[in-house]
């Protein structure tokens, strides 16, 4: 049976007082359930803030990128190594906003993808559709090049530590949430993509959804039989939120 995963992804909010709030209050209420992992994804200067603060709980942590080298003159980068140093989990890789508004590529995300398990970190690849491409009827094709694209470079193998999250670009920070049978159509298709190079594999990884996840929908999202978590953007902010939503996926 695979894992269940709730990952937060804080993108560039917080601060020192704020976090130290939020991060009391998930250690407190979030217990240790078997199968389902817990994360939170934070912003770098936070990151030696969240490790100490979550130290002797359930919850892991990530970063919200890394580069795609592992040394050298890349000025404002942040490696893989560098984050693991310090008992980092996770990293979210492709991004929309990072794709859109950063302009990675699909080769640039495959990169980073490696990048993160050469240090021994979890990438959690995201890969999405906008508004445009699915009213075109792009989705799939979208989503296939974005996955094949890592599953290329990186090989099927690799997807034994890694999560997949599909976020349609269209459901994020919207609050409009893709229906829980439109977000399981894309599952099933993802989770196919990888079958087709390796069963078990495909069997075994996690596909987290996001987009607009908040307590009140998030049950019937994580009933779906290929949906097998979140990455929760503005819920995971709000401390009662994001429990209710981890609370959804243990149950
Ligand atoms: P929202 O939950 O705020 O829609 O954000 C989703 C997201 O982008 C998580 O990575």
């Amino acid at each position: 049976m695979r894992g269940r995963l709730v990952a937060g992804n804080w993108k560039m909010h917080g601060s020192l007082a704020a976090n130290q709030a939020l991060l009391a209050a998930l250690k407190a209420r979030l217990q240790a359930i078997e199968g389902v992992g817990y994360a939170v994804c934070a912003p770098f200067p936070y990151l030696n803030q969240v490790a100490a603060a979550l130290e002797g709980s359930p919850i892991a942590w990530g970063a919200q990128n890394v580069s795609e080298h592992d040394v050298g003159a890349y000025t404002g980068e942040v490696s893989g190594a560098m984050l693991r140093e310090f008992g980092c989990r996770y990293v979210i890789v492709g991004h929309s906003e990072r794709r859109g508004l950063y302009g990675e590529s699909d080769q640039q995300v495959a990169a980073k993808f490696m990048a993160a398990q050469r240090a021994g970190l979890t990438p959690i690849l995201c890969v999405g559709e906008t508004l445009e491409q699915r009213e075109r009827g792009d989705t799939d094709a979208v989503v296939e090049r974005q996955l094949d694209a890592v599953l290329n470079a990186a090989g099927v193998a690799a997807m034994a530590n890694a999560a997949i999250a599909y976020e349609p670009v269209w459901a994020i920070g919207t609050g409009k949430t893709a229906t829980p049978s439109q977000a399981q159509g894309v599952h099933e298709f993802v989770r196919a993509l990888v079958a087709k190079r390796d069963k078990e594999l495909a069997a075994a990884v996690s596909i987290l959804y996001g987009g607009s996840v908040k307590p009140g929908n998030a049950k019937e999202l994580f009933a779906m039989a290929d949906v097998d978590g979140g990455l929760i953007g503005g819920a995971s902010l709000v401390a009662d939120d994001f429990v209710a939503i981890c609370e959804a996926a243990a149950n």
